[in-house]
């Protein structure tokens, strides 16, 4: 199991440009809780050209965008000693219009972002080409929105790994005909319709082998976590033969475990997630989390990293593969990184590649259960 965590994807390996590397020597000369960086004159690292926007999307429908993805972009590009800014826009399409338009002002070459919807999305990037800006959908594509480049994982392979992942926690419980309930992600994001093409392909030949029973099928509007709850409530008094919960990431996963709970049900009825959050990760060495979908985000942020210093620098980088903008039907430039399913025995990969530290996994009533998994 290990391999798949230590193999950086072939995307990767393909995604050669050129960058010259810097050693250890990072422009680290702003603060390193600060927005923006401007590793210049100071810095020991060859400064690459331009400047890099990036805007995540919120911190509340999932933390690794605070919590991972700023942390490893801002890594990439201190130590590549481009210049960057990276703001998040809370989840207000407003706000994210109000920040891309302070980016362009503010002299950005490269702009990447993660859209709140597919609409509010294309009109930034509109705005970006028209000034010349080179543009990447960082995670989330743009239906319809005509970025240079799309880095991603394998979204519809995430959502397999989901499928499987439940079929498999149900089969060791040895469930007979078990009523599956699904949390989808928002209906706004391109991904969260990817990851159900993926489980739904694992799901819909058991339901119509009848050896699954299609339960209740909702969408969680901006993945809102809270909202998940109340949904999952109205699922289990519509359903309460619920036997599994096919749930879109750990959040979603979350709220319907702590519905469960309330059932006394948590631990029979396996949730399924993703993002290995440490929430995620400590309700499956709880038992009450049958799975999670670890996406190695250092190796995203790395590649957007790469391309939008190789497009600052002019370059036209190759990337590894297309994908279909459903809308356009256009083929985007892509690279696309491969996700791994973690259950029980293989949470201490998680912690071997450092993308949760054992400290905050393994606190408190946790430090037993971390040692019965494996992680010390
Ligand atoms: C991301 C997931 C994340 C979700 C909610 C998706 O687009 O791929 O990793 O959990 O958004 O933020």
């Amino acid at each position: 199991m290990r391999k798949g965590i230590f193999t950086i994807g072939a995307a990767m390996v393909a995604l050669s440009l050129g960058l010259t590397a810097c050693g250890g020597e990072s422009g680290e000369t702003s603060a390193g809780t600060g927005a923006s960086a401007s590793p210049g004159a100071s810095s020991a690292a060859p400064a690459a050209k331009g400047k890099v926007g990036v805007i995540l999307p919120d911190s509340k429908s999932s933390v690794r965008w605070e919590t991972a993805d700023r942390k490893y972009l801002e890594e990439a590009f201190k130590a590549a000693g481009v210049e960057y800014d990276i703001q998040n826009a809370q989840g207000d399409k407003a706000a994210f219009q109000t920040i891309a338009d302070q980016m362009i002002t503010s002299g950005v070459t490269v702009l990447a972002i993660v859209n709140l919807d597919s609409g509010t999305g294309k009109a930034v990037l509109d705005k970006a080409k028209a000034q010349g800006i080179a543009t990447i959908d960082y995670d989330r594509l743009t239906l319809g929105g005509n970025a240079d480049y799309y880095v991603s994982f394998d979204n519809t392979a995430v959502g397999k790994l989901q499928g499987e992942g439940l079929v498999k926690c149900l089969t060791e419980q040895k469930a007979e005909k078990p009523v599956i309930a699904r949390l989808n992600g928002s209906p706004t994001d391109n991904n969260a319709t990817l990851f159900k093409q993926g489980y739904d392909g694992v799901l819909q030949p058991k339901f119509d082998a009848g050896e699954y029973v299609a339960g209740p099928d909702d969408s969680v509007p901006d993945w809102d976590n809270a909202q998940a709850g109340t949904i999952f409530e109205q699922q289990l008094t519509k359903e309460p033969k619920i036997a599994g919960v096919l749930a879109a990431n750990d959040g979603l996963g979350n709220a319907a475990i702590t519905v469960l709970k309330k059932n006394n049900l948590n631990g029979k009825v396996p949730v399924t997630g993703q993002d290995a959050t440490v929430q995620g990760l400590q309700n499956i060495l709880n038992g009450d989390q049958c799975m999670t979908v670890y996406k190695a985000v250092k190796q995203e942020a790395d590649a957007t990293a790469k391309l939008a210093i190789a497009l600052a620098n002019g370059e036209k980088p190759a990337a590894t593969g297309t994908v279909k903008d459903t809308e356009t039907n256009a083929d985007v430039p892509a690279v696309l990184l491969t996700p791994v399913a973690i259950f029980k025995d293989n949470v201490k990969d998680v912690v071997a590649d450092n993308f949760v530290t054992k400290e905050e996994l393994c606190a408190g009533e946790f430090a037993a259960k971390c040692t019965e998994a494996g992680i010390s």
